[in-house]
């Protein structure tokens, strides 16, 4: 079968949210199916901090077309989120019973750690028809630009968040092949002590805002001793130091 053989599916759908994945940073790695969508989809939403302020919004901000009614859903740090995420779904909803099409905006992939899919349970439950539309995740992007392949042969590769306490930490990475470990920020300091407790340090590399023009991009190692991280980093670590040894 050649893909012409495939549906052509008519996108977007009416009456449909698609969670888009719009890739990690750079917005030329956006797919051509989540660009299509965003072309023509009436409303677009998005996450956004207290003040406004989007990251998704900012990535994707070249391709919106004007004249689109656009939902901040805005997320307090610190407060619980369900009232947000409850109060998003109901009005996405009302613009879906209006036969409107809604794209919401996902940085990297909706369905890795993305806090799309709280809209997707709570919209997909209600009955609203919803659809996912992978992205280039922030992972991949990271070991592309750091040159660093993730994994190979039969090496388990671990996601590991760094909110986790630092028994967890160190029972996880203690034997590890490969790792990528995501959610820095303020939690850089304690995983920087286990994977140096661990003689990890040499096989780890640090990377912040991945394809975007603020990226940094370091070996772990070269980073001063009261470093701090952005919420957007990644430190990966390879066993064998290159996944290709
Ligand atoms: C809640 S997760 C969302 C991941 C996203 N859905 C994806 O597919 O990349 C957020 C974490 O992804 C990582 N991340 C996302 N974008 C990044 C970027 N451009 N550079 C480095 N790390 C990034 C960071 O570790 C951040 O704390």
């Amino acid at each position: 079968m050649s893909s012409a053989d495939l549906p052509a599916e008519r996108l977007p759908v009416a009456g449909t949210a698609y969670g888009l994945g719009i890739g990690p940073g750079e917005p030329d790695l956006i797919t051509l199916k989540a660009y299509k969508i965003l072309q023509q989809a009436d409303v677009i939403a998005y996450p956004a901090l207290e003040d406004g302020v989007s990251l998704a919004r900012q990535i994707v901000d070249p391709h919106i077309p004007e004249g689109r009614i656009e939902i901040a859903i805005r997320i307090e740090m610190g407060k619980t989120a369900d009232p947000v995420y409850d109060a998003a779904a109901i009005e996405i909803g009302k613009h879906l019973a209006d036969g409107k099409t809604v794209a919401v905006l996902c940085e990297g992939d909706p369905f890795f750690y993305g806090s799309f899919m709280y809209l997707f349970g709570r919209l997909a439950e209600a009955g609203y028809p919803v659809k996912t539309v992978p992205g280039v995740s922030s992972m991949m992007a990271c070991a592309a630009q750091l040159g660093a392949p993730l994994a190979a042969k039969n090496d388990v590769l671990q996601v590991i968040p760094g909110p986790l306490d630092a028994d967890r930490l160190r029972a996880q990475l203690a034997n590890t092949d490969a790792a990528a470990i995501i959610k820095l920020g303020r939690h850089f300091a304690k995983v920087r002590d286990v994977i140096n407790e661990l003689g990890l340090t040499d096989r780890a590399r640090y990377i912040e805002r991945a394809t975007l023009e603020t990226q940094k991009m370091v070996p772990l190692g070269d980073l001063p001793v009261d470093a701090k991280a952005p919420y957007f980093s990644m430190i990966l670590i390879h066993r064998r130091g290159d996944a290709w040894r």
